[in-house]
């Protein structure tokens, strides 16, 4: 049984080998993460981690770049850092290459007796997902997986760029692995508000008997950046916002906001709820899609470069990288109740926030006596940058006259327990070190998932319509009329004026 209270208590044996060991992911996310749970105890002397990449490092050049990559980070000492980076080993490898296997295969055998690895391997493609099948199916015909301990795989985004692309990565990952081998990474899902969010709505009788169409009359979600595309306009030129956060991170946020409460907290309970709930995710026809889903694309302020004028883009690009879109799930708990979401680049602000807008009363004795400026109550879950939740309730004004205002409880976590607690990648890959699937993402959910975004996607690779906003702006006016259609506006501001 996994023991979820205890998580990170239980030092763990493992032999995790990385693909793409060289790599950007590798050095600014699992490194630390490792460390992190290294400095926890939850990884101790029964671990070694084997990097693989084509370029020709040593084991000690390899080392170096480990270390490197924890500079800055908490928790380090010289000591540590060296012990910890000790458990690394590097093998020169070209994932196409059948022959590395084998002495990936020695290696890992080798390492598994020395450090008293209990016959367990954690293998993580951190990798173009082009490379994914080819690992998988040489791990299988090279015979790396164990016999006598666990083999589970961590699979990075993107997971397809489409249900076809999707299915077909799954068919191969799954000729080595089963569904309960397979952890993939949504690291939305690792983070703590969003973890903090099942705690919310499971455990209050203030919120839970009231969790639906009822007494909520919408759900809007936000994924704003304030950055532009950075360095990554090769991937993203061929994403664009809709496959990069919608089809995942924004989807699983629906998921915990909506599906039904899982039987217990284990695995199989959570994912049975999720998929139900997507299961009531009725796929868009056409018309619906270019109804109720707008685009957009940053252009130039007078600081900040449009998107087309950044490198390596298309100057005549028609990457979205700003999506809105109003979704309905067809199930009794939510029939009616609009669910507004939006992701973009250069927003004003980077503010990711779940806000659950609860419907008025129907009756009130303020009406006729003149005083009557009673709001909506709303929770709002800030999951970043801020860490917390606010409740807002209708109070009375201080003084002789009887007004009414609005009053937020507040709860925001301190930075210093922030600092302290796992970051996305640490629990993730702890996760999956203890076996506990919980925070990935299953098969089921991604075929759901894809379907309902490849009707959007074909609409607007057919469409020349692509509404502009200005940098740093809020995103483009068809994104707010899709909620003033309504009725409704957007819950956040950026702090902006409205
Ligand atoms: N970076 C991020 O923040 C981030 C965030 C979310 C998801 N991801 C996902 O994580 C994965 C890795 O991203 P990344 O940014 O780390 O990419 P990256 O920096 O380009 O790293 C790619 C790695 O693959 C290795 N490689 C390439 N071709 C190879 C081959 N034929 N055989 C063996 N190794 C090969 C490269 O090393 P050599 O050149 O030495 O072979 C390098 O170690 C991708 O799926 C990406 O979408 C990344």
């Amino acid at each position: 049984m996994i023991e979820k209270g205890n998580m990170m208590a239980k030092e763990q044996a493992s032999i995790i080998t990385i693909f793409g060991g060289s790599g950007d992911l590798a050095r600014r996310k699992l490194y630390p993460a490792l460390y992190q749970l290294y400095h926890r105890g939850f990884l101790g002397e029964h671990f070694a981690v084997i990097g693989t990449a084509r370029r020709p490092w040593s084991d000690d050049f390899y080392r170096d770049i480990v270390r490197t990559s924890l500079q800055g980070e908490p928790n380090t000492d010289d000591r540590s850092v060296k012990h910890f980076a000790d458990h690394f080993y590097y093998q020169s490898h070209d994932v196409t290459d059948a022959e590395h296997y084998v002495t990936l295969k020695k290696l890992a055998a080798k390492l598994d007796a020395d450090y008293e690895a209990e016959g367990n391997r954690l293998f993580y493609m951190a990798m173009a997902p082009r490379f994914f099948g080819t690992i998988a199916s040489h791990i299988r015909s090279e015979n790396l997986l164990s016999e006598t301990g666990y083999n589970r795989l961590i699979i990075e985004k993107p997971f397809g760029r489409d249900f076809a692309s999707a299915k077909e990565l799954n068919d191969s990952i799954s000729a080595a692995f089963t569904e309960n081998q397979i952890y993939r990474i949504d690291h939305y899902l690792g983070k703590e508000m969003v973890q903090g969010l099942l705690a919310l709505r499971f455990t209050n009788p203030l919120l839970t008997p009231i969790w639906n169409k009822d007494y909520i009359s919408d759900v809007q979600i936000t994924l704003a950046e304030k950055v532009g595309v950075e360095e990554r306009a090769g991937y993203y030129e061929t994403a664009g916002a809709l496959r990069d956060m919608v089809q995942n991170h924004i989807m699983q946020l629906i998921a915990y906001v909506a599906m039904e409460q899982p039987a217990t907290f284990t695995p199989a309970a959570v994912h049975a709820a999720k998929n139900k709930l997507f299961t009531h995710l009725p796929v868009l026809t056409p018309e619906q899609a270019k109804r109720d889903w707008v685009r957009g694309q940053y252009s130039a302020s007078p600081s900040q470069l449009g998107y087309r004028n950044e490198d390596n883009v298309d100057p005549e690009s028609m990457t979205e990288t700003y999506v809105a879109g109003r979704i309905e799930l067809d199930d009794p708990r939510w029939a009616g109740v609009p669910f507004f979401v939006r992701t973009g680049k250069r927003l004003p602000a980077k503010s990711t926030q779940i806000s659950i807008n609860f419907r008025p009363l129907e009756h009130n004795i303020f009406d006729t006596v003149g005083c009557n400026n009673a709001r909506v109550n709303r929770l709002t879950v800030f999951i970043e940058p801020q860490q917390g939740y606010t409740l807002t309730l209708n109070g009375k004004t201080l003084g002789a006259s009887y007004e009414l205002e609005q009053n937020a409880l507040s709860f925001v976590h301190n930075q210093d327990e922030i600092n302290g607690a796992p970051e996305a990648y640490e629990r993730l890959i702890g996760d999956a070190l203890a076996g506990d699937q919980t925070n990935f993402t299953r098969w089921a959910e991604q075929e759901h998932t894809w379907n309902y975004i490849d009707v959007i996607r074909n609409v607007w690779d057919n469409s020349t319509d692509l509404p502009m906003y200005t940098a740093g702006t809020p995103g483009p006016a068809e994104g707010d009329a899709l909620l003033s259609r309504d009725g409704f506006a957007w819950a956040e501001d950026f702090g902006l004026q409205k």
